[in-house]
């Protein structure tokens, strides 16, 4: 599979293990408007200058390839991706899918209309930490869930995101958590009703504090909240507590406990769950996107899947902004 990497620098470097070490994967020409993330990665990879663009105007789309890999910041995936999928590349794209809902949807619907394999990064899904809540949410070891909490604390300054925007923390930060929510308890949301703020602290651009609940299609209420916090501990797997009719799970700091048991909570070589490896976790996503290139069946981070978890991020938005529950299609 020959790749165009469209955003080589920043969160773009941490697909390198993936895309060098995965048996068939080609990286062929690099795209990036900042020339010494361009040259950097040009050097890193081998890739000869003459398939290196040095801006996103140049006809990159039009190189001889079959896949893009898209790493930059989501308020350029719209107009990249439908030229990606317009000159018949597939797409492995980092979350979230656009900056906008309306567009995620036409990126879904294009690749539908031309038969194109569109896939979305939501590789923390793979953690082990997220595996064991699913396995314990989904197996009846818990009874029937009736509802889940779950905390994200960031820093103090509380996060900003790639680049200003309005809601920085539920359009790219929370979109993980959204995702997480449906993968674990295996249904999608319904509803949500939402505040968003931000502390007084915060006097820069773009709402970094969300309480948000949402009402799933299985009936279980989660109960979401975002904070920024003086304390070091930045939870980006969340702090859970999923209580069921047999049973409760509690996760904090990255360590679960079951009915108040500590379970397993480190990875197989004793490192910390704390360390989310994401490199490692991103081969999953381009395995998965390799199978289902091959033929394979749409997996659950395919475009048209992830809308699903977008729709949670522009809900809670516009619950925020209206004062008034939103219905999720
Ligand atoms: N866990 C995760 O999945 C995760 C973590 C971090 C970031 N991300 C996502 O990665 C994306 C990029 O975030 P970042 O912080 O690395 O951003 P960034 O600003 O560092 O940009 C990444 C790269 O894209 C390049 N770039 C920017 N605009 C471009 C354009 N128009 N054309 C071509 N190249 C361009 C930049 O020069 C840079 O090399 C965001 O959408 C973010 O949500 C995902």
């Amino acid at each position: 599979m020959r790749i165009i990497q469209v955003g080589v620098g920043g969160f773009g470097k941490s697909w390198r293990p993936a895309l060098t070490t995965t048996p068939g994967v080609e990286v062929a020409a690099l795209v990036d408007i900042d020339p010494d993330n361009l040259k950097e990665a040009a050097g890193f990879f081998g890739v000869p200058e003459k398939c290196c663009f040095a801006s996103d105007s140049l006809p990159w789309e039009r190189f001889e390839a079959d896949a893009v890999v898209h790493s930059t910041p989501q308020n350029f995936r719209y107009a990249h991706i439908m030229r990606a999928l317009g000159a018949g590349k597939d797409v492995l794209m980092v979350k979230p899918m656009s900056d906008r809902f309306e567009t995620a949807v036409e990126m879904a619907g294009e690749a539908a209309r031309l038969g194109r394999k569109l896939v979305v990064a939501q590789q923390m899904r793979w953690h082990p930490l997220i595996l064991q809540l699913r396995e314990w949410a989904q197996s009846g070891a818990l009874g029937e869930i009736g509802y889940v909490h779950l905390d994200f604390f960031y820093s103090k300054e509380g996060y900003q995101g790639s680049y200003p925007q309005d809601y920085p923390l539920l359009v790219q930060g929370s979109i993980h958590h959204f995702d997480f929510l449906r993968w674990v308890l295996g249904s999608d949301a319904r509803r949500v009703w939402a505040e968003n703020f931000n502390p007084t602290w915060i006097t820069g651009h773009g709402v970094r504090a969300a309480y948000a609940v949402f009402e799933m299609a299985n009936g279980v209420r989660a109960c979401y909240r975002s904070v920024p916090s003086q304390s070091d501990h930045h939870s980006w797997l969340c702090d859970w507590r999923i209580e069921g009719s047999k049973g409760l799970v509690e996760s904090r700091d990255c360590r679960l406990y079951l009915n108040g048991e500590e379970a397993l909570s480190c990875w197989e070589d004793g490192d910390s769950f704390n360390n989310r490896r994401l490199p490692q976790l991103q081969k999953v996503v381009m395995e998965q996107f390799m199978a289902y290139r091959s033929g394979g069946k749409e997996p659950g981070i395919s475009g048209r899947n992830n809308l699903n978890s977008l729709a949670m991020s522009f809900g809670a938005i516009r619950a925020g902004e209206t004062g008034q529950r939103q219905e999720l299609g």
